[in-house]
């Protein structure tokens, strides 16, 4: 099996890229939260970002639909040593989707078509060899719409395709619409991951019984909240959870502080992770108040101090979505 860490905007960035790969592991590729190139491509700040990244394990992701675009981003990245970039057809934000971009493309198939056409005309003008990934939901507002799409992703030679069984109009919401992955895997040519609502060891086999033939799994949110969770998957669990955990924050909190300051960006920042990670300790409602009320860094730290003093972790602690 192949294990994917997701995409997740203002959640997996470069520090917590990094410190995942360096102080927990067990993935086999992190794939960056989306860029919006402009006409210029990338900005010199993002372009400074990505070069601080492993090439070997982190995809980076595009989030466009014009070609022109593309090519000029995927040019810089090529330069940077990059060869495989993602372009992401699922992102469900209303000002992205009013715009026709993530999943708001899903709706203009035709218009894909000669999206795609055109990158993979110029592509080895700019990026000779470079690989490209999809990431797409199954459609925008009814599955009837899935076939077609796949019907497109079919005719070009894309390198693999991440599956999130969701509509647009889902968000986050429900459960995954099976069928329709269980569709794309009968019909896709290319190889393809499935992404979605892998929260715990238990969801992970249930994947595996319904879709025996699975190679290639993402996870996201399950992962933010338990980050040794892929460790767990693979039969390594790690030995001292907690000490693991508090390792992982400690240094998440200290190169954030050194890249953002310690005003309230950081004290976001931090609590954003803290509403996912939250969710492994006992009785910890109280504890996850205190960390989004810190007014200060002292503040915090204590709050995050007393959770990890006062709090065990459960034994089967994982993500719980908040409308399920
Ligand atoms: C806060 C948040 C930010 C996200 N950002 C991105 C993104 O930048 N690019 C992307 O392709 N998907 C993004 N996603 C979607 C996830 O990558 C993933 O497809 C989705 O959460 C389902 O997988 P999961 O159930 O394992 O979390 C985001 C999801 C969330 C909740």
């Amino acid at each position: 099996m192949i294990f994917y860490f997701a995409p997740l905007e203002g959640l997996t960035g470069a520090v917590y890229r990094r410190a995942h790969a360096a102080m927990v592991g067990g993935v086999d590729k992190y794939f960056t939260p989306f860029y919006s190139p402009g006409s210029v491509g990338l900005s010199k700040k993002e372009i400074a970002e990505l070069d601080g990244d492993d090439r070997a394990i982190t995809v980076p992701q595009l989030l466009t639909k014009r070609p022109a675009e593309f090519l000029t981003a995927v040019g810089q990245l090529y330069a940077l040593g990059y060869r495989e970039v993602n372009l992401n057809f699922g992102c469900p934000s209303g000002t992205v989707s009013a715009k026709h971009k993530g999943a708001g493309f899903l709706q203009l198939p035709d218009d894909m078509c000669t999206f795609f056409k055109e990158i993979f005309a110029g592509i080895d003008g700019v990026a000779p060899g470079m690989q490209i990934s999809v990431k797409t939901r199954i459609g925008y507002s009814s599955e009837d719409a899935f076939p077609r799409l796949l019907e497109v992703y079919n005719q070009f030679p894309i390198k693999e395709l991440i599956v999130h069984p969701r509509l647009r109009q889902d968000f986050y919401r429900g459960h995954p619409r099976y069928g329709s992955y269980a569709y794309a895997q009968e019909n896709a040519a290319m190889p393809l991951c499935y992404n979605g609502d892998i929260f715990s060891l238990a969801d992970y086999e249930a994947i595996l019984q319904r879709f025996p033939a699975t190679t290639r799994v993402m996870i996201g949110r399950g992962a933010v909240a338990d980050p040794t969770l892929f460790l767990a998957i693979r039969g390594q669990p790690v030995a001292d959870k907690r000490a693991c955990l508090r390792a992982l924050h400690d240094r998440l909190l200290e190169e954030n502080s050194r890249r953002m300051g310690v005003g309230n960006n950081l004290l976001c920042r931090m609590a954003d992770l803290w509403n996912y990670q939250i969710h492994l300790f006992a009785g910890a409602e109280q504890a996850r108040r205190r960390i989004r009320q810190a007014a200060n860094l002292a503040e915090y730290r204590a709050a995050v101090a007393t959770l990890f003093r006062e709090h065990s972790l459960l034994p089967d602690g994982a993500f719980v979505p908040p409308q399920k």
